[in-house]
């Protein structure tokens, strides 16, 4: 029997999600949408059917506004909610994302208790918290997708930078899912080499900078909403490593209890996804500077999770 994947959003993000999900064949696929966008949803759905004899794979894709047919989910992903336009920070969509982000978490609850909840949706770590407090599930059961993000920004814009391939360079992003995030270039690395050694002191500051403001730099680009590319592949990348079991070590906001000094919040930490959901966190010792940078980021979304009052 396949897997069963529910993407709760079937926007921008979404569609991309469901595309990629078919593609990899990672099970069957049901887009839920708001009962106003539930036939552009089921058009997507079956354009993405129409497009399986070329792509060779084997999916059923539907979409509904009902949460019955979620039912059994192994995987979820939420990215229902609104994104930025220019101008606004991702803070600003707390209020009208949180009112969405808790209908959702019901949802899911009530139809899908048993699965992997991956979370797109911004301000990212105050929607995560929300959504684990909403429906009290186990922590390893809910994480967001940031810092599997963050670090292919980080990535990306370094391999551009030195001009050498993406594949070779390793690395990774902590913290919240803004601009207070903390790229560290101390354990960066580019085919063994450390970034440090190959890269200025002025080239990496530029580099970190730019991935700080990476969402921002999309969203004037566009003008109207935001990212969704590269936010859709980070959340398959995690939802493959629970799906099969891959166990790999991916940047994203898991609940920190006592970890980097952090308790009860979610924040960006390199953490295992295994067929168990996040099964572990990784605790990297940092330095002092490190270690200032991330308690930043850390009061910058403790502050956003108080303002949910969950
Ligand atoms: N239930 C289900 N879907 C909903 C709900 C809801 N209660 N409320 C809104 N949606 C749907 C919208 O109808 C829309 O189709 O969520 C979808 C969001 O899609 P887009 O507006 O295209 O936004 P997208 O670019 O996909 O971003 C989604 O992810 O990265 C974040 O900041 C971004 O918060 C935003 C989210």
């Amino acid at each position: 029997m396949r897997k069963k994947i529910a993407l709760i959003g079937g926007g921008q993000i979404g569609q991309i999600l469901a595309m990629l999900a078919a593609q990899k064949e990672m099970g069957d696929i049901v887009i839920l949408d708001i009962p106003e966008l539930e036939n552009p949803a089921k058009g997507k759905a079956l354009d993405l059917m129409e497009m399986a004899p070329h792509g060779n794979y084997d999916a059923n894709i539907t979409a509904t506004s009902d949460y019955k047919d979620i039912a059994g989910a192994d995987v979820v992903i939420i990215t229902a909610g609104r994104p930025r336009q220019a101008g606004m920070t991702r803070e600003d969509l707390l209020a009208i994302n949180l009112q969405i982000i808790t209908t959702v978490a019901n949802g899911v609850k009530q139809y899908a208790p048993k699965a992997f909840c991956i979370i797109v949706t911004n301000p990212l770590d105050a929607m995560v918290y929300a959504f684990y407090k909403i429906t009290g599930f186990p922590k390893g059961q809910v994480a967001g997708m940031a810092g599997t993000l963050d670090t292919a920004r980080w990535r990306a814009f370094i391999a551009m930078e030195l001009n050498v391939s993406v594949c070779d360079v390793a690395g990774t992003v902590l913290g919240g899912h803004g601009p207070d995030m903390v790229p560290l270039p101390r354990l960066t690395t580019v085919g063994g080499v450390p970034l440090t050694e190959i890269a200025t002191k002025e080239q990496i500051d530029k580099l970190a900078l730019r991935t700080r403001e990476a969402g921002t730099e999309i969203v004037k680009l566009f003008g109207k909403g935001s990212a969704f590319f590269s936010p859709a592949w980070s959340a398959i990348v995690m939802a493959e490593s629970y799906l099969k079991d891959k166990r790999r070590i991916l940047p994203c906001a898991a609940l920190c209890e006592g970890e980097y000094g952090v308790q009860g919040l979610f924040i960006g930490v390199p953490a295992m996804i295994s067929g168990r959901g996040v099964e572990k966190i990784y605790e990297i010792k940092l330095t002092e500077d490190e270690n200032a940078l991330l308690q930043k980021t850390v009061a910058g979304v403790t502050k956003t999770c108080e303002e949910t009052k969950l």
